[in-house]
């Protein structure tokens, strides 16, 4: 964000760029595998249009190999591991990341070695040989390497599925649907956003009708329980960050709404401007909004006309329906500050209305809980909320200042916590009793958060029975220094 609150840092970028090409091969090559996967369920072995298809993937898991020597796709839990890297699935990845695993492990397949390069055969007699397995065999992947070996296959091995203790049953059903429905919801809109964003970008017609639909969808969420999409927030996807950002901007916006009592047509109008108050970045160029080190005057300038920029966007937008001046002075309004001393200038003095003052919190939040180019390592939550805190007056209003951090907890969702009990945990939910606030809901974690860190979920208002609480937070600890992924926790398959 190109707010004063956060100073511009150049970090090193040599091993990150390698990361995210592999990250792009990777994600390239589950979809490939998910389109192959389908395809031999309607074609058998013998058919022609396959042959495309195999070819396709051929490509996807051969140029891999070439690069890393071999490829090994382990599953752990809810994550895809290649060569022992976990994989951070794109966006437009999803549904093909959750396809792979969830018909793996139906087949109690958790592992696959490639030791080099495919050929056409036998990546066909690979995927029809894990097609036609029976589901929930124990002995499956005895059965796949014996087949392998019945087609003259040595390059391919397979292991079975390792399922730990910790990963069932921990956590209560009944939330399970709403999760399941958050997480479509979350990732389907900052697909969405992407699409119209590109859209503008190209001077393409933009459809925003799907985000005018999910918008509602998310309202629905937020007054059930806004615990779950803030949960969503943590989900720091540093590759997709305009999208990602849009979408965190409008939970935390809809979350304050909710709290403001807004009715939900109020809160589908805070929503979509939320989720569009920087389209304007859309007519920035990439080298100025990626810019690793500050900013010259030039490009200062442009910077500064994206909230402008945004509303004659949004003016434009046809399907946007009858558009509430709101939402349009609430875009102009995101970067003015409290004191006015941001941007755009203004003629005459006004009071930065509440759309924009909702937004210009929420905003700051994100962008500095999040990592960047320019900033590889984010702030923790706490450190976050302290800053904003300190600079309230000239940024923000510190009347709705106050009511988001007691919207994200004295311990933010998604914070790291160092319990009296040596314990760490994530701060999961927050107490919904004012008093308690310090006592919200934890998931217990390993150190190794090589994704095997699952386990309990407790409720540090819990008492031991003797007038004392179980377990207290002693205090917040930076989940960059500890490797952990703290986004995880909250798309796992039983909401963890
Ligand atoms: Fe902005
Ligand atoms: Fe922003």
């Amino acid at each position: 964000m190109e707010s004063t609150i956060q100073s511009r840092e150049i970090a090193p970028r040599s091993s990150e760029a390698m990361d995210s090409q592999l990250s792009r091969l990777g994600n390239h090559l589950i979809t490939k595998f998910h389109v192959l996967m389908r395809i031999s369920q309607i074609y058998d072995s013998k058919n022609v249009a396959l042959q495309q298809f195999i070819q396709e993937s051929l490509q996807a898991i051969n140029t891999f190999i070439r690069r890393e020597g071999s490829l090994g796709l382990k599953i752990v839990a809810d994550d895809i591991f290649l060569n022992e890297r976990r994989l951070r699935y794109s966006v437009e990845g999803f549904t093909s990341f959750k396809y792979l695993l969830t018909q793996w492990k139906k087949r109690l397949i958790g592992e696959v070695l490639y030791k080099g390069p495919l050929d056409e055969e036998t990546l066909g007699a690979f995927i029809y040989i894990l097609m036609g397995l029976e589901e929930g065999r124990e002995e499956n992947a005895l059965l796949f390497n014996e087949k392998l070996k019945e087609h003259h296959i040595s390059s391919i091995e397979v292991g079975p599925l390792e399922v730990s203790e910790t990963e069932e049953g921990v956590y209560p059903r009944k939330k399970e649907d709403s999760r399941e429905v958050a997480k479509k919801v979350f990732f389907e809109t900052i697909g969405t956003v992407k699409e119209v964003i590109t859209h503008i970008k190209g001077r393409q017609h933009a459809d925003v009708r799907k985000l005018k639909r999910l918008i509602r969808k998310a309202v629905h969420l937020i007054m059930e329980d806004e615990s779950i999409l803030l949960g969503m927030t943590t989900i720091k996807n540093y590759d997709e960050y305009t999208f990602n950002h849009s979408v965190n901007v409008a939970i935390y916006s809809l979350a304050m709404g909710r709290r403001l009592a807004f009715s939900r047509s109020g809160l589908s109008e805070l929503g979509i401007t939320a989720m569009l108050h920087d389209i304007g970045k859309s007519k920035i160029p990439l080298e100025v909004l990626n810019k690793p080190g500050s900013l010259d005057l030039e490009e200062w300038g442009q910077m500064k006309k994206h909230p402008l920029t945004g509303v004659e966007i949004v003016l434009n937008l046809k399907q946007l329906g009858e558009v509430n001046p709101k939402m349009v002075i609430g875009i102009f309004d995101h970067h003015l500050k409290n004191d006015l001393s941001g941007y755009p200038k203004l003629f005459r003095q006004k009071r930065v209305s509440l759309f924009g003052r909702i937004i210009q919190i929420a905003d700051a939040y994100d962008a500095m809980t999040t990592p960047r180019i320019y900033k590889k390592v984010p702030y923790t939550p706490e450190q976050a909320l302290a800053i904003m805190l300190k600079e309230r007056d000239v940024h923000f209003d510190s009347i709705l200042l106050k009511m988001f951090i007691g919207l994200v907890g004295v311990y933010p969702i998604g914070s790291l916590v160092l319990l009296d009990t040596h314990e760490m945990g994530i701060v999961f939910k927050p107490n919904t009793d004012p008093q308690w606030m310090d006592r919200p809901q934890v998931i217990l974690i390993d150190r190794d958060a090589r994704g095997k860190g699952k386990k309990e979920r407790v409720d540090l208002a819990e008492g031991d029975g003797k007038g004392h609480f179980r377990r207290s937070i002693m205090k917040t600890l930076d989940p960059n220094k500890y490797h952990i992924d703290i986004g995880k926790y909250f798309i796992g398959k039983d909401g963890h």
